[in-house]
C-alpha cells in the first residue's frame, strides 16, 4: 500500500465540519488522496461517522450517541456549529461515507472509535465488513487505540491493513505488532520519541503522526524519517517539506 505524505484528518476539517460528507468532498476538492474518519455505532446498531461520545460539540443537539437511533441523528444539524455555509448538513452514516470515498477514488483510514458503552467486537465486525465491501484492499487502513478492536478486525480479514494507534508509542508496541501484523503505527507527534520511530521503521512498518497543524515545529521529524502525517489542512504545509 502506498500512502501519501498528508492524510486529511476527519476529512478536510479545517475547512468543513469534521467527519461529514462535506468534509470528505472538501478534501477531494483540495486534491487529498487519503482521508481519516472516525466510526462508531448508535444505540440501534447503525454505524456512523463521528468522533465524540456525545453530539454536544458538533451539532445543534445534546446527548450520548449510544442513546440515539438513526431517526434521532437524522434530525440533527451537524454543520451550523462550524459555519452557516454548512447549515443543514446531516451526520454521515458509514455506508454514505464509504460510497462517497469510493466515488471520489480516495483512500480511507477508518478509525474504530471505542467510546464508553461500545463493544469492540461489534464495531470491528460491522465496520470492517462494510468497508471491505466498498473499498479495495489498497485503499483501506483500519486503525484504533483499542487493541481488542484491532484483534477482531484482524480475525475478520487476514489481509486487512491495520494501524496501531497510540498516544505515546509504548515500549511494548512490538508485542502488539507481532500479534496484529499491522501496516503502520500512528503516534501523537508531541509525544513521539526518536528511539520508537527507529524501532518501528526497522520492523518495516510506516510511522504516521497525528495531528500535525504546525509545519514549522514538525519540520525536524521529516528529517528523522516520519512517513506521513494526519493534518486538518494539508494546505498548511510548504512545498519544501513534501516528498520529492
Ligand atoms: O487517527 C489519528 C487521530 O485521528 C487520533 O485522534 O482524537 O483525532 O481521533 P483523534
Ligand atoms: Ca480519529
Amino acid at each position: 500500500m502506498q500512502l501519501p505524505r498528508y492524510i486529511a484528518h476527519r476529512g478536510l476539517s479545517e475547512h468543513a465540519p469534521e467527519n461529514t460528507l462535506a468534509a470528505i468532498q472538501a478534501a477531494a476538492d483540495a486534491g487529498c488522496e487519503w482521508i481519516e474518519l472516525d466510526v462508531q455505532y448508535l444505540g440501534d446498531g447503525t454505524p456512523v461517522i463521528w468522533h465524540d461520545a456525545t453530539v454536544d460539540r458538533c451539532s445543534d443537539g445534546r446527548g450520548a450517541l449510544i442513546d440515539m437511533t438513526r431517526e434521532d441523528i437524522r434530525r440533527l444539524d451537524v454543520g451550523s456549529w462550524f459555519s452557516d455555509d454548512f447549515r443543514g448538513e446531516r451526520m454521515a452514516l458509514l455506508d454514505e461515507a464509504l460510497s462517497l470515498v469510493s466515488a471520489l477514488d480516495m483512500g480511507l483510514n477508518l478509525e474504530l472509535k471505542l467510546n464508553p458503552g461500545h463493544d469492540a467486537e461489534m464495531l470491528a465486525g460491522v465496520a470492517v465488513h462494510r468497508a471491505r465491501q466498498v473499498l479495495p484492499q489498497d485503499r483501506l487502513l483500519v486503525s484504533s487505540f483499542d487493541m481488542t478492536a484491532l484483534e477482531h478486525a484482524r480475525s475478520r480479514d487476514d489481509a486487512l491493513a491495520l494501524g496501531l494507534l497510540y498516544e505515546a508509542v509504548p515500549r511494548c508496541w512490538a508485542s502488539d505488532a507481532e500479534r496484529l501484523r499491522p501496516f503502520s503505527v500512528h503516534a501523537d507527534w508531541t509525544r513521539l520519541e526518536q528511539e520508537r520511530l527507529i524501532e518501528v521503521q526497522a520492523a518495516g512498518l510506516a510511522l504516521l503522526c497525528y495531528t500535525v497543524n504546525d509545519p514549522e515545529r514538525f519540520a525536524s521529524w521529516w528529517d528523522h524519517g516520519v512517513d506521513g502525517v494526519f493534518t486538518d489542512d494539508p494546505g498548511l504545509f510548504d512545498a519544501r517539506y513534501q516528498r520529492q
